[in-house]
C-alpha cells in the first residue's frame, strides 16, 4: 500500500495525557485523585455523544463547557467538594496537559518527509491552540481542526470529514491516529488508515473492524512509511 500523504492525530490522550491531571487532584483529593481522573474523562466523552445524538445537536456546547461539566459530576458522584477554586485549578491544569515525551521527535520526522501533518479533535479552537503552545508543538503541525466547526462530536462522520476537507486528501490517503480506541475504531468506519497507539495495554473494541494498526506510542506512526 501507498504511504498516506497525511497525518491526523487525536489530541486528548493521544498527544496530551488527560491522566496527568491526576497528580493534582491526588493533592486537592488524597487518595481519589486517579478515580477522579477516569471519571472526569468517561463522564466528558459520554456528553460529547449525548449532545451530538440529541435532538438534532441542539444541545451542542464546546468542549471546554463539557469538560467543565463532567468535572462537576464526577466530583458529585465521588461525594468530592468541588469548590469553585479547586475547580479554576483543576480547569486550568486541563489547558496545559502533559505531553507524551515522543511527540516532538515524531512530528518532526513527519515533517522531515514532506508528510502533512495536523490535529483532528473534539477540543475547541482556545483549547488546542493552549495545548500545543504548552506542548511546544507549534510550527509542527499544518492543520488544527476542532469539530466546534460542525457543532458535531466524533464519532459523526461530519467530524471526521473536516480532515479530508481540510487536506483536500481522499480518507483512505490519510492516517489518523488515536489512542482512544472507539475513535481509532469510527475512524476506520469512516474510511482512515489508522494506527491505535495503545497506550493502557487495553483491548481493542469488540465490533469486528480492527484498525490497520496497532502500537504503544507515537512513534509507531513512522511504521506507515
Ligand atoms: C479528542 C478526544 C476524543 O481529542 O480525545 O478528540
Amino acid at each position: 500500500m501507498d504511504h498516506p500523504k497525511a497525518v491526523l492525530f487525536d489530541a486528548y490522550g493521544t498527544l496530551f495525557d488527560v491522566y496527568s491531571v491526576g497528580l493534582l487532584a491526588e493533592q486537592l483529593f488524597p487518595g481519589q485523585g486517579q478515580a477522579l481522573g477516569l471519571l472526569w474523562r468517561d463522564k466528558q466523552i459520554e456528553y460529547t455523544r449525548l449532545v451530538t445524538t440529541s435532538n438534532g445537536g441542539q444541545h451542542y456546547r464546546p468542549f471546554w463547557e463539557l469538560t467543565r461539566a463532567g468535572l462537576r459530576y464526577a466530583c458529585k458522584k465521588l461525594a468530592l467538594e468541588l469548590t469553585p477554586e479547586r475547580e479554576q485549578q483543576l480547569m486550568n491544569q486541563y489547558r496545559q496537559l502533559s505531553a507524551f515525551p515522543e511527540n516532538r521527535a515524531v512530528l518532526k520526522a513527519l515533517k522531515d518527509q514532506g508528510v502533512v501533518t495536523g490535529i483532528l479533535s473534539n477540543g475547541d479552537p482556545a483549547m488546542l491552540a493552549a495545548s500545543v503552545k504548552s506542548a511546544g508543538l507549534e510550527g509542527l503541525l499544518d492543520h488544527l481542526l476542532s469539530v466546534d466547526s460542525v457543532r458535531k462530536y466524533k464519532t459523526d462522520p461530519a467530524a471526521y470529514a473536516l480532515g479530508v476537507q481540510a487536506t483536500g486528501l481522499p480518507a483512505g490517503q490519510i492516517a489518523f491516529v488515536s489512542s482512544n480506541s472507539w475513535d481509532a475504531l469510527a475512524a476506520t468506519w469512516y474510511g482512515y488508515r489508522t494506527l491505535w497507539v495503545n497506550r493502557y495495554q487495553l483491548p481493542f473494541e469488540e465490533l469486528g473492524t480492527q484498525p490497520e494498526r496497532s502500537g504503544t506510542s507515537l512513534r509507531d506512526v513512522l511504521g506507515f512509511f
